[in-house]
């Protein structure tokens, strides 16, 4: 605890030269949960290349002393099997010893506000059956269970206008 959660996007700039920092935060946020992630180094890089290519402006990223956390990426115009457009999550990680710290919230609320940048009514998931963590966070966030399957749990929350009195941005450009 006691260091400022700094949420940030990354830049198209920046993201070349952090590719195997960000690609390293996800294997090991996953280990011991391997069953949700890639774990071949090659799909790992194309999922990257494929989540921040697909909405640049949704990946975003947490540093402490210099090196990335933890990550998010949020897409702002997902369209669904039902033809509709929301915002979608599509993964969020933070290191093991980065846990526990209030990152996750932080990065789950600046996908909150992308979503209502984009002027979506709501942001969907998926998370694993067994992810009892994360889904706890997410229920605690609002996220309600849409489905469930026998690996993965769709999860969706309403994205509520933000109060005007609330002016203060969590999400530094
Ligand atoms: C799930 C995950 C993102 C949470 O990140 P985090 O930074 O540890 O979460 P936070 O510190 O913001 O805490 C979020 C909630 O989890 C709870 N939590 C924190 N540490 C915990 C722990 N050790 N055990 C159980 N719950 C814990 C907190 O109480 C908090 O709930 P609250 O908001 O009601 O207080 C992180 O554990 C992770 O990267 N897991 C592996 C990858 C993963 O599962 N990603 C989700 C993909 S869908």
């Amino acid at each position: 605890m006691g260091q400022e959660t700094r949420v940030q996007r990354l830049s198209r700039h920046d993201f070349p030269a952090r590719r195997e920092e960000l690609a390293e935060v996800y294997r090991r946020a996953y280990v011991g949960m391997e069953k949700y992630a890639y774990r071949a180094e090659a799909e790992r890089r194309a999922y990257l290349e494929w989540l921040f290519q697909r909405d640049p402006d949704g990946f975003l990223t947490v540093c402490q002393e210099g090196r990335v956390v933890a990550w998010a990426a949020c897409h702002g115009d997902w369209v669904g099997p039902d033809g509709r457009t929301r915002a979608e999550l599509h993964e969020l990680v933070v290191l093991p010893e980065a846990q526990g710290q209030g990152i996750g919230r932080a990065l789950l609320g600046a996908a909150f506000d992308l979503a209502r940048e984009r002027g979506r009514d709501r942001l969907g998931l998926w998370v694993g059956r067994h992810n009892l963590r994360a889904r706890r966070m997410y229920e605690r966030a609002g996220f309600t269970v849409e489905r469930e399957g026998r690996t993965w749990v769709r999860m969706v929350a309403p994205v509520a206008p933000r109060p005007e009195s609330d002016d203060e941005g969590s999400l530094h450009p």
